[in-house]
């Protein structure tokens, strides 16, 4: 065959399996077996191993993965990605059903989604084919995963038909259906792993692997809800996924029209028995307004759409046994009471733990072993233990004892009053308290030395290089050289070997090394002193300059300084207090590291706007326009005059232009009160 015929075949083959795959995945509906499928992708992909020079990127051959990613991207949302108002009743259903008719005040028609329980995602297609998948993160920037996304078979890589923007973004969650979750979790534990919790655990895990071939194992799946751009042609959110589904994106069968408040609440009943009968989990319904118009009315707050809620399912119950309770000891040395249950199917899955939070927790329930309790899984990760069956308890038990010695050290546990927690006090001996410690002050808020990151600082601790963070500034290169530890399969990764070669003990160094000039606001955060976080830290080190003001201030200069209460000033005097902490303290300095606040060469207040554009506009109460881009500038974002589609945030005071408010709906950018902008800051 020569190269004019393959490409033909190759083009063809393409087609075919691509369609296949459609009919497959998204439709559920295969017209081929199996077998013939794979015939077909066996002969694509022999022929790309003969004429390398004609794969392309989005070929169905790619989606097996083989991409390894050591570190993902990070990428700044295009458009932020918002979160949804929630509810757990239907009066509030009707409430904002009140608020958008009032705002809208004509004839509003909606459609109801169900709230798909996994993982967003926003993928955006450039002339119709995928250029890159994004994680939520934190909203405002997330992960690349692209490399991984493009195993997930129901997500074209190239669209079908040709009426689709030249640009835009679809957001869809990520879900493991029940069956693969099953699979897994079997696997995971024929293999001695700890298994998921739960399948949305296991979708997050999945798409952050680093070996995308391992991801394509995983069978992910993806349903889509939203589309995003500047020039799609619907008008309405239905007609924009009737599109998108014949652009060759799956969109659930479930997704349909209402136009009346009855109709809503038939749904909401529909959904949650279709709850049990779904392969994959779902935790309630999303209500959106359908005209695109009338969302553009509507327009967002800071944090979700005014044209959308969503309405959760209240948390699924069961019954299981109390056979036993353990102890575990967190970073902050807080010991959390863990139950063992005899295990029991839960929202579809086995649960066998649960956690019982704290003492408070334990003692109001009266729990006790042998207990029949309820176990519950609500917006947690973890489920907990929601009451206990007392009339079936057996007349010889006996209330819970709670711990009184450290689980992992031994030393007698502590309560501070008005808390819930008992603590192990031995904080500097006690390892999971200390490994916290050393990943805290390393960690990217903090020191940032990121070439200690991935189980790096683990490894010097293991090997009883430090005990603290000032035994960092005493390493050296042959202490370094060759170490090596094999560190065993992870929820997220398999099993790896951590070693030290001349490359990573250089870069060890030299990260340490740098982490000498991080500005002492944030030396003072990663220090760690209890209730000491990044805020409370700025405004320490602004305030008293530097660690020596600040080991000497007495309560009342402590409790001077705006918003430090007893609480914090108390924590503060009790750590420079302690010998141990202050004999830390001194060899940091000694070791050079940066104890004196320069606000001059450091105007930055914070990184938290890093990447934002804001455009300012009408008249503000609290700052003047010129005070508000200052703090925009000191947080790390930048102000631009006007309204365009990389605008991410426009900051509204009253007297807002009418045109600058359709400019900002036009293009989806979330319209920020000050209030809203000062809490983004936590500065109101
Ligand atoms: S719409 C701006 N529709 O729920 C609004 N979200 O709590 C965009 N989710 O971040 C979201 N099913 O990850 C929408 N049918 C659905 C959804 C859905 C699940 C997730 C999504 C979102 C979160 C909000």
């Amino acid at each position: 065959m020569n190269v004019e015929e393959a490409k033909q075949r190759i083009t063809a083959l393409s087609e075919e399996i691509r369609k296949h795959n459609y009919s497959y995945y998204v439709l559920s509906r295969p017209v081929v077996s199996d077998y013939d499928f794979d015939i077909l992708l066996q002969e694509l992909i022999r022929l790309e191993q003969q004429f390398p020079e004609l794969i392309e990127k989005d070929s169905p051959s790619q989606q097996v993965g083989g991409e390894i990613t050591k570190e993902f991207r990070q990428v700044i949302h295009r458009y932020p990605m918002l979160s949804l108002g929630n509810t757990y009743s239907e009066n509030e259903i009707r409430d904002f059903e009140t608020r958008v008719h009032r705002i809208v005040g004509e004839q509003v028609g909606y459609v109801c989604e169900l709230k798909f329980d996994g993982v967003a995602i926003g993928i955006t297609y450039r002339d119709g084919r995928m250029a890159y998948a994004v994680t939520r993160g934190d909203g405002i920037q997330g992960d690349d995963v692209t490399a991984n996304i493009k195993t997930i078979k129901s997500i074209p890589l190239k669209l079908q038909g040709s009426d689709y923007p030249d640009e835009f973004e679809i957001r869809g969650e990520i879900i493991l259906p029940h069956s693969s979750f099953e699979k897994i979790n079997l696997q995971r534990q024929e293999d001695g792993e700890e298994p998921f919790a739960n399948p949305r655990n296991a979708a997050s895990g999945s798409i952050k692997m680093q070996d995308s071939a391992e991801v394509a194992k995983r069978h992910l799946d993806c349903f889509f809800y939203y589309i995003l751009g500047e020039n799609t042609s619907f008008n309405s959110h239905y007609e924009g996924m009737m599109k998108a589904r014949s652009w060759g994106f799956k969109i659930s069968e479930h997704t349909i029209r209402c136009n009346t408040i009855e109709d809503i609440f038939d749904y909401l009943k529909t959904a949650e028995k279709l709850r049990n009968d779904l392969p994959f989990d779902i935790d309630g319904v999303v209500i959106k307004v359908n005209s695109i118009s009338q969302q553009e009315m509507l327009g967002f707050t800071a944090k979700s759409p005014r044209w959308a809620i969503a309405y959760k399912f209240k948390a699924e119950q069961a019954t299981s046994r109390l056979l036993s309770v353990d102890f575990q000891v967190g970073r902050t040395g807080a010991v959390t009471p863990v139950a063992n249950l005899q295990p029991v199917l839960l929202a579809g899955t086995i649960v066998k733990r649960a956690t019982l939070h704290n003492a408070d927790v334990v003692a109001a329930l009266d729990v006790r072993i042998g207990d029949v309790v309820f176990v519950e899984k609500g917006g947690e990760i973890i489920p907990k233990i929601a009451g206990v069956e007392k009339d079936l308890r057996k007349p010889d038990s006996k209330p819970l004892v709670f711990a009184k010695t450290c689980p992992e050290c031994g030393s007698t546990l502590k309560r501070n009053e008005g808390e819930s927690a008992w603590y192990c006090p031995n904080e500097a001996g006690c390892p999971p308290q200390i490994k916290g410690k050393l990943e805290h002050f390393i960690s990217r808020r903090a020191m940032n030395i990121d070439s200690l990151g991935e189980g790096k600082v683990e490894l010097l601790y293991d090997k009883g290089l430090i005990h603290n963070a000032a035994d960092l500034y005493d390493l050296t290169f042959d202490q370094l050289i060759g170490l090596e530890k094999i560190y065993p399969a992870t929820d997220e990764k398999k099993t790896r070997t951590v070693s030290f070669r001349e490359k990573t003990v250089n870069n060890i160094l030299t990260g340490i090394e740098m982490s000498k000039q991080v500005p002492f606001d944030r030396v003072l955060y990663a220090v760690g002193i209890r209730f000491v976080g990044e805020t409370v830290a700025r405004k320490l080190a602004l305030h008293f300059l530097s660690m020596d003001n600040l080991r000497n201030a007495d309560l009342t200069s402590l409790t001077d300084v705006g918003e430090i209460g007893d609480k914090i000033a108390g924590s503060i005097l009790n750590f420079f207090s302690d010998p141990k902490a202050t004999a830390l303290i001194d060899r940091l300095k000694l070791a050079g590291i940066n104890f004196e606040m320069n606000p001059a060469l450091n105007p930055r207040k914070s990184y938290k706007l890093n990447g934002l554009t804001f455009v300012i506009t009408g008249v503000f109460e609290k700052y003047s326009r010129d005070g508000l881009k200052k703090i925009i500038e000191e947080n790390g974002g930048k102000n631009v005059g006007s309204i365009s589609a990389k605008t991410s945030y426009v900051l509204a005071g009253s007297d807002m232009g009418p045109e600058k408010r359709k400019k900002a709906a036009k293009l989806k950018i979330p319209i920020i009160s000050e209030d809203d902008f000062l809490r983004m800051l936590n500065m109101e």
